[in-house]
């Protein structure tokens, strides 16, 4: 596990493109795992500069998004696809064929489900897999005690969750109350892990995912058990580590 701490969101941002960049160099038709949210988006505008500049480009990257709200088109103005449209794919360019983001508005869930996993395996597996972590230690959408072992399924989302993403709808209730998530055995099975975290809020499951027990009750921690997890943190978010471990991490200042 290696531990980054930057001064800030900025800092943090900067450091996780650079992360990226220097992968997608090395190997142009990498198998990126991307994440919605507010915590890459800092990461995603580095990119698009990178890209607008000339020094990166995503024609063959192959991306797979962790997940979806069940219900929602991907016309949707909150769905996550229109999310990735918006924020990123509309502004490099990547090969919209090779964006994958769970389809939230299918009849036959399991069947789709099967289906996502199956293009993941034929894409080669995901090479790098970036992830935000929920106040509630959710990574992707698995919400406290589901199943490590698990691959693409359907879950019913948390009233924390609701309220926590409340703030990219109109009302509380406009919130899908199930969505479509890549499991923690998607997660953990790609060949590296970036988390992302930013701000206070994200402080105590940032701690109990890098010192606490692993436990089904804080997903994030089954990332203690990765090969190669790496974890990109603001000094808020880092503020609950002990000093001795805030001592043997990289600390870019
Ligand atoms: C998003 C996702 C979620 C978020 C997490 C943090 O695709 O899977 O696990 O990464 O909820 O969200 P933000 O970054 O908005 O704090």
């Amino acid at each position: 596990m290696k531990i980054y701490i930057e001064k800030d969101y900025a800092a943090m941002s900067k450091r996780a493109a650079e992360w990226v960049e220097h992968a997608i160099r090395s190997n142009p038709q990498l198998v990126l795992g991307l994440a919605t949210g507010s915590t890459p988006l800092g990461m995603y505008r580095h990119w698009i500069q990178s890209v607008a500049a000339g020094t990166l480009s995503f024609k063959n990257i192959t991306s797979f998004n962790l997940d979806e709200y069940l219900g929602l088109s991907a016309a949707h103005p909150s769905s996550y696809r229109m999310f990735m449209e918006e924020q990123l794919f509309r502004q490099i360019d990547i090969d919209p064929s090779q964006t994958h983001v769970p389809n939230g508005d299918m009849e036959h869930t399991e069947d789709h489900c099967r289906e996502y996993d199956r293009l993941i395996e034929q894409a080669g597996g995901i090479d790098i897999q970036i992830l935000g972590i929920g106040e509630n230690g959710h990574i992707g959408f698995n919400e406290p005690g589901e199943d490590f072992g698990r691959l693409t399924h359907v879950v019913r989302l948390s009233d924390s969750t609701r309220r926590v993403n409340s703030r990219f709808f109109n009302t509380l209730k406009e919130v899908p109350t199930h969505a479509v998530t890549m499991g923690l055995k998607n997660i953990m099975n790609a060949r590296q892990v970036v988390v992302l975290a930013s701000g206070d809020k994200k402080s105590r499951a940032v701690e109990q995912a890098l010192l606490g027990k692993v436990t089904e009750h804080l997903p994030a921690s089954v990332l203690q058990l990765h090969p190669d997890c790496v974890f990109i943190l603001d000094e808020a978010a880092a503020c609950r580590l002990p000093d001795e471990v805030k001592h043997n991490v990289e600390m870019a200042r």
